[in-house]
């Protein structure tokens, strides 16, 4: 069912382009990587390039696999590029506005027949959709941190997805070794409807003085077998990121329960935002 899409176009080239781009490139597709900032993208080709030089260094690939992958990856000198992709994942960052704008740009550049998948951890499909002539072909793809790790991507139907495209997005994720699960196009999908009110509340725990951040990581950790506690996987995310997902879900449920925390707004005003910018809950 994959054949027909041989080129895959990555756009946002931070933490999630990168592994989209490594993970597209591993599994045989010739892919192309763009980002706003010329310098994300050579960071990116380095972080792929050292990835890939441990996974040789602990004997899980051969040389010819890092050369065959880095031979298949690309960089963009612009949007322009992306004209004969048959599938564009959009990574860049969780702001309706800049989404809808990329998206509507990619509309008027790709080929008709190209599919265009979201990233987005929290915004309604049907909503990105809008902004192009093609909603059919236009679908949620959206990839767990870190890519090359998580076995997950959840799929999300908008309301004009057609199966086609939909059917051929499973069949990506599939090849690209993930296992497909299927949302229907409510804000925050699956994973974020459920795991952002958890670090959401996290934080409050944290602001209301209920035990200090290292001991709210360690009780969750230890007492509910998370690999990282809700704190230091609110760093990894991004706070900016978890930030844009609650006002994605307050928004899009209008009920209190889903109000950032003002402690995660604080951060995030002051540029604290993760492992990204070096300091959040934690220093880095
Ligand atoms: N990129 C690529 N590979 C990475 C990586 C990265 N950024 N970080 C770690 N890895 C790899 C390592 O190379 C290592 O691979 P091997 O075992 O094959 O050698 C493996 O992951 C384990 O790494 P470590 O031993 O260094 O560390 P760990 O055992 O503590 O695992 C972790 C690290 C996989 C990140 C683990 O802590 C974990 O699973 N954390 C939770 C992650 C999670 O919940 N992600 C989902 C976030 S929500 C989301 O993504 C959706 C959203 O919209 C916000
Ligand atoms: P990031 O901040 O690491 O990277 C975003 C990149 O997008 C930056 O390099 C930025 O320069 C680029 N960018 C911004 N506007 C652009 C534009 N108009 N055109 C091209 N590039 C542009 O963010 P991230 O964590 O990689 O998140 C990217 C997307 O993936 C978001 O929608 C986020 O919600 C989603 N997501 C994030 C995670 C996570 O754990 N961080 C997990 C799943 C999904």
């Amino acid at each position: 069912m994959v054949e027909g899409i041989k080129k895959i176009g990555v756009i946002g080239a931070g933490q999630m382009g990168t592994g989209i781009a490594q993970v597209s490139a591993m599994s045989g597709f010739e892919t192309l990587l763009w980002d706003v900032e010329a310098s994300s993208i050579d960071k990116s080709f380095g972080f792929m390039q050292k990835h890939l030089q441990r996974g040789l260094e602990k004997n899980k690939w051969e040389n010819e696999f890092i050369e065959k992958t880095m031979n298949s990856l690309s960089k963009a000198d612009s949007l322009n590029d992306f004209n004969d992709c048959d599938l564009v994942i959009e990574a860049i960052v969780e702001n309706e506005s800049i989404k809808f704008e990329l998206f509507s740009s990619l509309d008027k550049i790709c080929k008709p027949s190209c599919l265009l998948a979201s990233n987005t951890s929290s915004i309604p499909i049907s909503k990105i959709a809008e902004s192009t002539n093609r909603a059919d072909k236009v679908a949620g793809m959206h990839f767990m941190n870190p890519v090359p790790v998580m076995k997950l991507v959840e799929g999300i139907r908008g309301k004009q997805t057609s199966e086609k495209s939909f059917e051929l997005i499973e069949s990506v994720a599939k090849k690209m070794g993930k296992t497909f699960v299927k949302s229907n196009d409510f804000p925050g999908f699956i994973v974020n409807r459920v795991l952002m009110p958890m670090i959401n509340e996290a934080i409050y725990a944290l602001d209301e003085g209920v035990a200090t951040a290292e001991d709210i990581d360690e009780a969750m950790k230890l007492g509910t077998n998370q690999p990282m506690g809700p704190l230091v996987l609110a760093d990894f995310i991004g706070l900016d990121t978890c930030l844009a997902i609650m006002n994605v879900l307050y928004e899009g449920f209008k009920t209190e329960k889903y109000k950032p925390c003002s402690l995660l707004e604080t951060y995030v005003s002051d540029g604290k935002l993760g492992k990204k910018t070096k300091e959040g809950f934690y220093k880095y």
